[in-house]
């Protein structure tokens, strides 16, 4: 029996390398280890495709994560909605499939709230309700609810769906972010539709009326609009877009706008056409960021989807197709009369921290100190720099088969970049070997702080003023650091290397 089942999953990895494996034979214990490319610290589902989080709902002590998930194999398709819980936002305990296509359609993204005054009427005992919204998708767009009263074990579809459909023809009509607001006790739904946010509200959840419509004018449309966000941090509005921009961190990426939202329109102080917009992280694999509903303590805690649709269907994994990026605190703050929407890993990371090895003041002109990292490909790297003279600093992240990872600081043109071309398995697409840029605020020190897992690299630049997200897929993980600095000195006054666990 054990050989046949052995027989089986190995005419399933033949079977599937770069294709659309079809996991079904295989468990999940055989699909998370035989894996080399599983992060360990990032959420992933235990098998086949994921993409953009959805449903993303605090209650009762849970953080609920649904996410795009297709049940059958490890390429796009099949949408439906996947399910984990945690309780600490860094183990993840995975649950049943929650929503499954249907007569009406695939399941695409949308969100989910806890219905505090049961104004949907669906509550049956003591537990408060959850509401999902999520998109059809099947010749046009139309959206949905759903509900669970056993605190998101199990989901029954409204009975009357579809709950909205377009006005006219409206071939991109989805992704409904829900809140409450509480100023006039109802509902409003942030929704994408072509190259707009438009904004619906409600007061039972199922009956919605069109308010506004933001954006025509402003950001970048380089892309259509996906995954939008609408909340409120202190007095301002925060509302993220998600689409594809060109250039040289083409293709996914999060957008964001702060403004007022007064229950029917939402007014931007942010970006208009043609200005350069704002991003909230510079990578490449930073995409359909949302935040959580009724998270404790007002917390803004996001998650985002960690690839690109550039090449999201092919990166070199096994099993399974795609992580989501560590959560993400997100703060507002006011820097030389602009807002900044900072993002940072939530300070629950801390909770993974290891063995520490710390080093001070090191001083560094041309090339050469090298130290050695964790031989497990898991940690985080804290860099306290002063720039002194150099026109550039920057350290590789090395392995033994010549792959390597540049982190650049050019103060010379005032540009942080990470550069991936050599980084280890690069060819599966042409989109995929790169070098992102950030624009680079001028400062005499900076502090650095770099998460790295298996298949990630996500960089953090003075509390998460400047994020980096880039996927990596080296042959063997990085397992040396190598600081240079170009045309003069400069000084690393705290250095430190954490495994994570
Ligand atoms: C964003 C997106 C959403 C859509 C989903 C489908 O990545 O295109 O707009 O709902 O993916 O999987």
């Amino acid at each position: 029996m054990e050989n046949l089942i052995f027989i089986i999953s190995l005419i399933c990895c033949v079977a599937c390398s770069d294709k659309n494996c079809d996991n079904t034979a295989i468990s999940d214990e055989t699909a998370i280890s035989d894996e080399p490319f599983r992060p360990a610290y990032h959420f992933t589902p235990p098998k086949n495709w994921c993409n953009d989080p959805n449903g993303m709902v605090y209650y009762a002590g849970e953080y609920h994560l649904f996410y795009q998930y297709n049940p059958q194999g490890t390429k796009w398709g099949n949408m439906s909605w996947g399910h984990a819980v945690s309780v600490d936002l860094t183990t993840w305990q995975h649950m049943p499939v929650a929503l499954f296509p249907d007569k009406l359609g695939d399941i695409f993204s949308g969100s989910a709230v806890v219905d505090e005054n049961n104004t949907a009427g669906f509550q049956t005992g003591n537990e408060k309700t959850l509401l999902a919204f999520y998109t059809y998708n099947k010749n046009g767009q139309t959206q949905a609810l759903a509900y669970s009263t056993d605190k998101g074990r199990n989901w029954t579809k409204y009975s009357q769906n579809p709950v909205l459909r377009p006005e006219g023809n409206k071939p991109d009509f989805r992704d409904p972010k829900v809140l409450w607001y509480a100023p006039e006790n109802k509902w409003i739904m942030a929704l994408a539709a072509g190259n707009v946010i438009e904004f619906y509200s409600s007061t039972n959840a199922k009956k919605w009326k069109y308010e506004s419509r933001f954006g025509a004018e402003y950001g970048n449309h380089d892309g259509i609009w996906e995954c939008p966000d609408l909340f409120q941090i202190g007095e301002k509005w925060i509302l993220l877009v998600n689409n594809s921009r060109n250039g040289d961190n083409s293709g996914s990426a999060t957008q964001y706008f702060v403004g007022n939202f007064d229950g029917k329109t939402f007014t931007s102080e942010s970006p208009q056409q043609g200005q350069p917009a704002h991003w909230l992280d510079y990578g490449k694999d930073h995409y359909a960021m949302v935040t959580w509903a009724n998270a404790p303590n007002n917390r803004k805690i996001g998650l985002a989807w960690m690839s690109n649709w550039e090449y999201a269907n092919e990166t070199p994994t096994k099993h399974f197709r795609s992580a989501m990026s560590v959560p993400r605190e997100l703060t507002l703050i006011r820097e030389n009369g602009k807002y900044l929407l900072k993002n940072e890993p939530v300070r629950e990371m801390e909770n993974l921290r290891g063995e520490k090895t710390t080093f001070s003041s090191i001083e560094i002109s041309g090339n050469g100190t090298v130290k050695d990292l964790p031989v497990s490909g898991l940690y985080e790297i804290l860099i306290d720099m002063e720039k002194q003279t150099a026109q550039q600093f920057g350290f590789k992240l090395k392995n033994s088969k010549t792959e390597e990872v540049t982190v650049l600081f050019d103060f010379q043109n005032n540009i942080f970049s990470i550069n991936r071309t050599k980084s280890g398995i690069v060819n599966f697409s042409e989109r995929f070997p790169a070098t992102t840029i950030a624009p680079l605020a001028v400062k005499n020190e900076y502090q650095l702080r770099v998460l790295v897992d298996k298949c990630s690299i996500e960089a953090f630049l003075d509390g998460g003023e400047m994020s980096m997200t880039n996927l990596v897929f080296p042959n063997e993980p990085y397992n040396t650091i190598e600081f240079f600095g170009k045309n003069g000195k400069y000084t690393i006054n705290n250095f430190a290397i954490i495994k994570l666990q």
